[in-house]
């Protein structure tokens, strides 16, 4: 990290003397990152200006899958939500970040039962009765980003597919708590893991989450598998994303070699994700996506 003399003016734009802003923070990451922790650089520590972008962006993606609850039913399209999706974002300013995303063709993430991850919404996949489904929603506004998902599901459901869901859910929020400043990313996936694993579940390894607000997929990557203790270090003023993809059989999952994108167990049984874009704050943690 470069040096700052104490007196000049603090990196973060608060107008602030570096001494009297984040200087001690930056002194307090050095002593872990000598005790050999991987530690976040000042790119990942966003300035109070962009977490204002980043909250006003999660703002829409909150409101873009309150929409779609509200309409979501058996017999639509995948592609209908994905036209929900779109219009909604758009109509409030935003643009929907999957679009184009490295040749990603849609605006959104539609995932139903053996799905892990990454379904592209199409108009032959039709929603039916029993079906588990993970609507994935990220959004730029302003430049900024933000990304959750929620799952859903289909009229009646069977009751092992609605306790997955149920569970893993639960996994974000025992994740949760454990986000504050010096606490780990391993203390969280540690929480997030030891639930599903109670439950008779197994969390995806191969794919996490992400620091995201400036970039839709920024540093650290985000493993809900690494045990308590590993992983980045968490300090104010970062943003990521917990998102534990959670499958009711194997860990093991594998890509559609046709679409290049669609995730899916390799046993062919379900798996559930939720996913929420988080703030450390100086005291614990800030929701930005609830
Ligand atoms: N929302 C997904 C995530 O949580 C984004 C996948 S990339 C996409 O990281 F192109 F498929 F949208
Ligand atoms: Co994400």
């Amino acid at each position: 990290m470069e040096k700052i003399e104490r007196n000049a003016p603090c990196w973060c734009g608060s107008g602030k003397k570096y001494k009297h802003c984040h200087m001690a923070l930056e002194e307090k990451i050095r002593h872990y990152e000598l005790e050999g922790h991987m530690v976040p650089d000042r790119s990942m520590l966003k300035t109070p200006e962009q977490i204002e972008g980043i909250r006003e962006s999660s703002k829409i993606n909150v409101a873009v899958l309150d929409y779609v609850a509200e309409h979501i039913r058996a017999g639509m399209s995948t592609e209908e939500i994905d036209r929900m999706v779109e219009e909604k974002t758009r109509q409030m300013g935003g643009i929907p970040a999957p679009l184009g995303y490295e040749g990603f063709p849609k605006s959104v993430c539609t995932s139903i039962n053996d799905q892990v991850c990454h379904g592209i919404p199409s108009e032959d996949v039709i929603l039916k009765e029993g079906d588990i489904i993970n609507i994935d929603v990220s959004t730029i506004y302003k430049g900024y980003y933000s990304d959750s998902s929620r799952m859903f599901c289909i009229g009646e459901v069977s009751e092992e597919k609605r306790r997955l869901v149920q569970v893993t859910k639960e996994c974000v929020e025992k994740g949760l708590e454990q986000v504050k400043p010096w606490n780990f990313l391993g203390d969280m996936a540690d929480a997030v893991n030891t639930h599903a694993r109670a439950n008779g579940y197994r969390v995806v390894i191969d794919i996490g989450g992400h620091g995201v607000g400036l970039e839709f997929h920024e540093e650290p990557f985000v493993s809900y598998v690494a045990p308590k203790g590993t992983e980045m270090l968490m300090v104010p003023g970062m943003v990521f994303t917990i998102e534990p993809m959670v499958n009711m059989g194997t860990e093991e999952i594998f890509i559609d070699d046709e679409d290049g994108w669609t995730v899916y167990t390799e046993d062919g049984k379900p798996s559930a994700q939720w996913e929420i874009t988080v703030l450390v704050t100086e005291d614990g943690h800030e929701v930005l996506t609830w």
